[in-house]
């Protein structure tokens, strides 16, 4: 059955996305939508909501992806915005995209979805029921397809440690955190090894009296700014860098953080390899650490009526607060497990996006993947497949196949870190679903027509305009984009004029040459 009307659920990153696309294919889209606002978390409120069913920011959050990487792949960031823009500022990028494509009368504001099942004829039609309550009361609808955009940062998770509940002090989810005001002279004990424990550690370490920071396991701290004082993704999120053995990737990225801060010294350093680790971007928590203000400590063994006992026998006294930034569950309470389960492990989503027995190909998750980079990106493409496939353009593998792809891809994440945990490369991932439609820049085809362009795309920063050259809904500004991803960057940063005008050098030139030498004898070798 040809698909028309289309639900998307979440006016977040993911679900924006989703309804442009489905208008793309010339679908219906309706998106239902509880906030009043588009933009999902990154719509700013100072007030903690009681039913704790958002995620929020805190006052100090700076985007952890420079902007060249982190926009949708045909709609860049203004120029002068810096390159890692505050979250409080995020939120209109977004408004400014739904209303730029006239997505806001496609969205049914202050409307929360209920509940989502297969409508009674799904097994001929593969249509579903959604049950959602707005301001006109409740109501049932049939759609053709939906897409659940209601993201991966819902349910905030807290840890609980013998004795916590003796605890005379404070405990709250970063997720409940603003701002440090209120913890001027408090000594603060910060829980996690990821960006938000480091940005709300070294929050508070402004205004309290102390600031511990308690890491099981260590971290990987990343700074923002990369080689030579450019942003940093612009350098790891490279077509070509993971053509390269990750064991060498890896070593580029730890010896230029090594000439950064002393991991060791600091007792920050994770007791696993970088890419198989926790990350935390931050470009402040060194300096803290080396001015007193801040003090990492290892995980929590238990806590006491006055503070807590570390797992080396350590003790905190006289802890006013404690700031768990331990990260969230999945919980889409709407639809059933067998579609999305609520454990990590028990998710059988092929390529993140499509529960894999569903008898139609009419129900996808956009959004429910986590990458070691910029999100949106991710997310669009995955809603741009999404569409083709309801389109019946592209065609999804028999269920076996989709099963066993989903069991490999855990057993290899779960060999690599130890956990069931979703953390993947982006470029890979996002290449990997945009040749499924046809829009990643095919290196080749591109070269004869613009090697300039195509070395870009495939030796430069791989920004998410290059999936809009090729493929469905190409968009002309797209080569532009890519071309001037550096000044970009600079118009963001650069008011005033310098003596040295200097440009970006991503390689060594000596290896830039053999790549290019190496190629262009494959082109010909391919050509013969
Ligand atoms: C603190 C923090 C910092 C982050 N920093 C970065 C960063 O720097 N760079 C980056 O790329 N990513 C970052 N992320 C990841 C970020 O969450 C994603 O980039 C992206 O914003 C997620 O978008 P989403 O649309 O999938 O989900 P969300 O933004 O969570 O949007 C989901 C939407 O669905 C709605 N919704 C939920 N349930 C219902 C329902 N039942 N009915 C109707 N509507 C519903 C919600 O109201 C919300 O608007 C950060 C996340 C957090 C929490
Ligand atoms: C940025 O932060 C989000 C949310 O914590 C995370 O999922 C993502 O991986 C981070 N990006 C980078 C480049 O580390």
């Amino acid at each position: 059955m040809a698909v028309k009307q289309v639900a998307v659920i979440g006016a977040g990153v993911s679900g924006l996305a989703s309804i442009k696309t489905c208008l793309e294919e010339g679908f219906e889209p309706v998106c239902f939508e509880r906030d009043e606002k588009v933009g999902g978390v990154w719509v700013f409120r100072d007030e903690v909501r009681t039913d704790h069913e958002e995620s929020a920011l805190y006052h100090a959050l700076v985007t952890n992806s420079s902007k060249e990487m982190m926009c949708y792949s045909d709609y860049p960031f203004p120029k002068d915005c810096p390159p890692y823009i505050p979250g409080k500022r995020l939120g209109k990028y977004y408004e400014d995209y739904a209303e730029h494509f006239g997505l806001l009368k496609h969205i049914r504001f202050s409307t929360k979805v209920l509940k989502l099942e297969e409508a009674e004829d799904y097994d001929t039609t593969g249509r579903w029921s959604v049950t959602t309550e707005g301001p006109g009361g409740k109501s049932t609808d049939i759609f053709d397809a939906v897409m659940v955009c209601t993201g991966m940062f819902s349910q905030a998770k807290m840890p609980t440690y013998p004795g916590q509940d003796e605890f005379e002090g404070e405990i709250l989810h970063s997720n409940d955190y603003r701002k440090a005001d209120s913890y001027a002279n408090k000594t603060v004990l910060v829980v996690g090894g990821s960006h938000s424990a480091g940005d709300v550690a070294v929050d508070t370490s402004r205004k309290s009296k102390k600031t511990y920071i308690s890491m099981r396991n260590g971290t990987w701290v990343i700074t923002r700014a990369g080689p030579m004082g450019w942003p940093r993704d612009l350098f790891l999120n490279r077509r070509f860098n993971f053509l390269l053995p990750e064991w060498y990737r890896r070593n580029m990225v730890e010896k230029d953080l090594a000439t950064r801060f002393n991991v060791d010294n600091l007792g920050l350093r994770s007791t696993r390899k970088l890419f198989c680790s926790e990350v935390m971007v931050n470009d402040d928590i060194a300096n803290r650490i080396f001015c007193g203000a801040l003090t990492a400590k290892p995980g929590i063994k238990h806590f006491t009526q006055k503070g807590v006992v570390f797992t080396d026998g350590t003790k905190i006294d006289n802890l006013d607060s404690v700031i768990y930034a331990t990260g969230y569950n999945i919980k889409v309470p709407f639809v059933g497990t067998h579609l999305i389960s609520d454990k990590i492990d028990e998710l059988q989503l092929y390529q993140y996006v499509f529960p894999a027995k569903q008898k139609h190909p009419t129900f996808a998750c956009v959004g429910f993947v986590m990458t070691v980079g910029a999100h949106a990106p991710v997310f669009e493409i995955q809603a741009r497949w999404a569409t083709q496939v309801f389109k019946g353009n592209v065609s999804l593998p028999p269920v076996s196949g989709m099963l066993k792809d989903i069991e490999m891809k855990k057993k290899f994440l779960y060999q690599k870190f130890g956990k069931h945990i979703i953390f993947i490369p982006p470029i890979p991932y996002q290449d990997g679903i945009a040749t499924k439609i046809g829009a990643k820049p095919t290196f080749k085809s591109l070269f004869l027509k613009d090697p300039i362009l195509a070395l870009k795309c495939f030796f430069g920063p791989a920004v998410p305009a290059s999936y809009r050259l090729q493929g469905p809904h190409v968009w002309s500004g797209a080569r532009d984009t890519i071309m001037n991803v550096w000044q970009n960057t600079v118009s963001g940063t650069k008011f005033r004029d310098t003596p040295i005008a200097n440009g970006p050098e991503g390689y060594p030139i000596a290896l830039k040459l053999i790549f290019l030498v190496c190629i262009v004898a494959g082109l010909y070798l391919v050509m013969m």
